[in-house]
């Protein structure tokens, strides 16, 4: 008995197999592709190859186990049992909760759309017993952040207004709702390409990320192998600091050599602003040519959205290490082992690679979008939630929908606000800021990292979360559904309600699995359910 099993546990399974296998024993779909990522990512060994790679069996399920099996279960354990794992969306795959326009731009702190869906959605269940929202609806999102829920709203039939404080999340979110004359777009992304090459030709700079690329590619195929290399830093069977730092001053001298060679400016002469810390002196001025015609474009709604394509292409070429991406530590100006990808990696010296990409990807998107919109209204309007006058703002840019907005009321609200002393949303986007000249109005973010999770922080958490309630709660219907997400640690929402004259009638615990920081562990949030006290 025990021999057969071991025989068949022990098993060697071809990519295909493996993937057929796992699809099976994990009851959700394994492609041969994420079988590949793990080899390739040192979590499974790779076996044979040339075309005939194997895997083992007993090797896939410990990977299976150790993440997956028992991940519900241990994280009842921590969170408690009352966590509705409904809501964790772990079926979603990375392409479906960054659809479509939700991609336009990286936004930290964004919410999946399908958990607005869920919540807006005309479906019941057993957590969910009633439908809120129905088509024609208008929903609010006083934290409106990269405007998740318009989206969601525009794709359900329902009207949405978004407010955020930070004007450069405010276009965000504009741009991902707003329609396009997309022959127009792709005419003037077209014409700014070509004004970028030419700029290029002038330089050296594309031969020399060549010359560089090359010399990386030997060196690191030499020395860092894929994937053996990985396999052995996952098992301890390198000493990946001492020997990453060994050769990261190994390939320096080739690359001092090449900056010579090619006269490569890696500082700029001025440190004053954001722009100037954080881009070599060529990428700047490459920023500079595209800026310089964007400004050139007449249509207001392809002016806004080619300035997100190059807000999020300057965004990847901040001169930071890829670790390092989401949290900037200091400027890099030469190459650098990096722990990420498991061998050195470069700085950018040219923004044309992530601008032709994005461009495209960015045309792709509004176009799937445009196949699923509704004719409905969605507007992000950029203010204080606490004191804004959402009718007045309404009525300045869409006459239509302030009327619709005053005659019908709002429904209900769908939010996330910020939680207490996490995250500095106007300093998470200092490149575009600093670009565009937007008005910062950091002091007015609620709950911002700067200020920290103390007690005075917390008073002014719950007073401005209170305050932009009971503003907002002038617009709404008498019989509101109010929804806020919140990681309510500090247990502040209960005297949050109350201060709002509201009552938290339902609570939904979701856990939250996909997070994109270091930190993956046990995470939930709730979803408050809020309406009238009666
Ligand atoms: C958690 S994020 C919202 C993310 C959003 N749900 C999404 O999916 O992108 C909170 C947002 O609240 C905004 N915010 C902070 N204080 C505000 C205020 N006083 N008025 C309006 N918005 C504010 C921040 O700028 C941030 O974008």
């Amino acid at each position: 008995m025990v021999r057969t099993k071991m025989i068949e546990t022990d098993q060697l399974l071809t990519i295909k197999e493996a993937s057929d296998w796992a699809t099976k024993y994990l009851g959700k779909t394994v492609t041969t592709s994420n079988i590949s990522y793990l080899i390739q990512y040192g979590l499974i060994k790779k076996i044979g190859g040339n075309g005939d790679t194997q895997v083992s069996k007993q090797e896939l399920i410990n990977y299976y186990k150790s993440y997956n099996g028992f991940r519900e279960i241990s994280w009842k354990d921590q969170l408690g049992n009352d966590l509705n794992w409904a809501l964790s969306f772990d079926q979603y795959k990375e392409a479906e909760t960054t659809k479509h326009v939700h991609r336009l731009h990286p936004y930290k702190g964004k919410f999946i759309p399908q958990l607005v869906e869920y919540f807006l959605d005309s479906h019941t269940d057993h957590f969910k017993k009633n439908v809120y929202f129905k088509k024609g609806d208008i929903v609010l999102d006083p934290f409106s952040g990269s405007g998740t829920t318009m989206v969601q709203a525009c794709e359900l039939g329902m009207h949405a207004i978004g407010i955020d404080v930070s004007a450069f999340n405010a276009l965000i979110g504009n741009c991902k709702v707003m329609k396009y004359a997309l022959a127009d777009v792709q005419k003037e992304i077209n014409r700014i390409t070509k004004a970028l090459k030419e700029f290029l030709l002038n330089s050296h700079t594309l031969e020399f990320e060549r010359k560089l690329l090359q010399a990386l590619y030997e060196f690191n195929n030499k020395h860092f192998p894929v994937p053996e290399y990985k396999y052995k830093v996952k098992r301890n069977l390198v000493n990946e600091n001492k020997y990453g730092a060994e050769k990261e001053e190994e390939f320096l001298p080739i690359f001092n050599k090449l900056v010579k060679q090619y006269n490569i400016k890696l500082r700029q002469d001025q440190n004053d602003s954001f722009l100037d810390k954080w881009y070599s002196q060529h990428i700047r001025d490459e920023i500079r040519v595209v800026f310089d015609e964007i400004k050139k474009i007449k249509d207001t709604a392809t002016k806004r959205i080619i300035s997100i394509i190059l807000s999020r292409t300057i965004r990847s070429c901040r001169a930071t290490t890829h670790a390092d991406l989401a949290t900037l530590v200091e400027p890099i100006t030469a190459t650098y082992y990096c722990a990420k990808h498991g061998k050195v990696c470069k700085p950018l010296f040219s923004i044309l690679k992530w601008w032709e990409t994005y461009t495209k990807d960015t045309v792709n998107r509004l176009l799937q979008f445009d196949k699923l919109r509704t004719q409905t209204f969605q507007v992000c309007l950029a203010g204080d939630s606490r004191t804004i006058d959402i009718i007045k703002e309404l009525e300045k840019g869409n006459p239509a929908f302030a009327e619709l907005a005053r005659k019908q009321k709002i429904k209900g609200i769908f939010s996330s606000p910020p939680y207490v002393g996490l995250i500095d949303y106007h300093e998470q986007h200092a490149y575009a800021y600093d670009l565009f000249g937007f008005k910062r109005k950091d002091d007015l973010e609620i709950g911002p990292l700067y200020k920290g999770q103390g007690r005075e922080a917390k008073q002014s958490y719950i007073q401005g979360i209170t305050d932009v309630l009971s503003n907002c709660k002038e617009y709404l219907v008498d019989d509101y559904d109010v929804f806020l997400v919140a990681n309510d640690k500090y247990n502040m929402y209960p005297t949050i309600a109350e201060n709002s004259g509201m009552q938290i009638v339902n609570q939904f615990k979701r856990p939250v699995l996909n997070r994109t920081e270091k930190d993956k562990g046990a995470y939930s949030e709730i979803i408050f359910h809020l309406k009238k006290v009666k």
